[in-house]
């Protein structure tokens, strides 16, 4: 059983992965944390509290940080829209936040809890998760392992060298890789694998049809926005990956390696500059993922959407 916090921006692959961390029984969701990042804080905290509702969850969330610790925020509502879920109705939640401080809420549930007891899945900026680090840096020795979608090892996708969730708080992300944790970052080397393609969504809404109208609005805007911005034929389901490796690690190819992140270079800030040249030092606690198990990811996907039930 691994016993999660999930800090998202649903965000179309977040609600996914959201799913899967709701539906997967070797998860205990303890809470969601949002931050700003696919939309504003207020857009994907409400975003959050009705995917939860609709499929009769009761997992508290705690919204984070409205902006990002140093640069001016830039949402990506050009692939998520103007909710952050465009594609998708969902009634709005009737649910309140739990919380508005999501770093006091993380560092508070570590400490409460015993030792290498909590997992952290980003999918987000890593607003929230630098100030949880900042504020009590003993998390870092406690958590159990930190799993992200964030970064790339080459390519990026907001720049050619930067990918979103660092490009958006490269500050943050400094501040995490510089902590003594145990970090595995999952970037766009992994998730620019997880294509779903037309049969692969007929596949997801076959294994649950009563969220099947949820499943494809989400997909097909998906699909829409990454043809006309990034000329995908078919959707990268980032956010899914980082729950599929805390579900099974053998579907992500690791290799251990120190993680740096630029935050002055004129056309590479937001970079994570992953130094594979020699054998990574002895205290080195970050891995960073190459390649996915495409098959056995969407077996992971699959069999985690199936158990969810859409409360009528
Ligand atoms: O670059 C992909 C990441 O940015 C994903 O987490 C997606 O949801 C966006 O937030
Ligand atoms: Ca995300």
């Amino acid at each position: 059983m691994k016993h999660v916090i999930l800090d998202c921006d649903p965000g179309h692959d977040d609600a996914l992965a959201l799913f899967m961390a709701m539906g997967d029984p070797q998860i205990d969701l303890m809470e969601v944390t949002t931050a700003g990042g696919n939309q504003s804080l207020e857009k994907v905290t409400k975003n959050a509290l009705s995917l939860i509702e609709l499929v009769g969850k009761k997992v508290p969330v705690y919204s984070g940080c409205p902006t990002p610790l140093v640069k001016a925020p830039k949402w990506a509502g050009y692939i998520h829209g103007e909710t952050g879920l465009d594609g998708v109705k969902l009634d709005p939640p009737k649910t309140r936040v739990a919380g508005t401080h999501a770093a006091e809420q993380i560092v508070k549930t570590i400490m409460e809890n015993p030792d290498q007891y909590v997992t952290l899945i980003t999918t987000a900026p890593l607003t929230n998760i630098a100030m949880a680090a900042l504020l009590e840096p003993k998390i870092c020795s406690r958590v159990k392992e930190v799993i992200m979608m964030l970064g790339a090892v080459h390519t990026g996708n907001v720049t050619p060298v930067a990918e979103f969730n660092t490009y958006t708080d490269p500050e943050a992300a400094k501040v995490v890789f510089e902590r003594e944790w145990p970090i595995t970052m999952i970037g766009l080397d992994v998730t620019h694998q997880a294509i779903c393609t037309k049969e692969v969504q007929q596949r997801l809404v076959k294994a649950n049809p009563e969220l099947g109208e949820v499943l494809n609005g989400l997909i097909n805007f998906f699909r829409d926005s990454y043809k006309d911005e990034e000329c995908f034929p078919d959707p990268p389901t980032h956010d899914p990956c980082a729950v599929a490796y805390t579900l099974d690690p053998s579907v992500v190819k690791t290799v251990k390696c120190p993680v740096s992140v630029e935050t002055k270079g004129e056309v590479t800030c937001g970079m994570t500059v992953a130094d594979l040249r020699a054998m990574a030092p002895k205290d080195c606690r970050t891995q960073v993922g190459l390649a996915l198990d495409v098959e056995k990811f969407w077996n992971i996907v699959e069999k985690a959407i199936a158990n969810l039930k859409v409360e009528k």
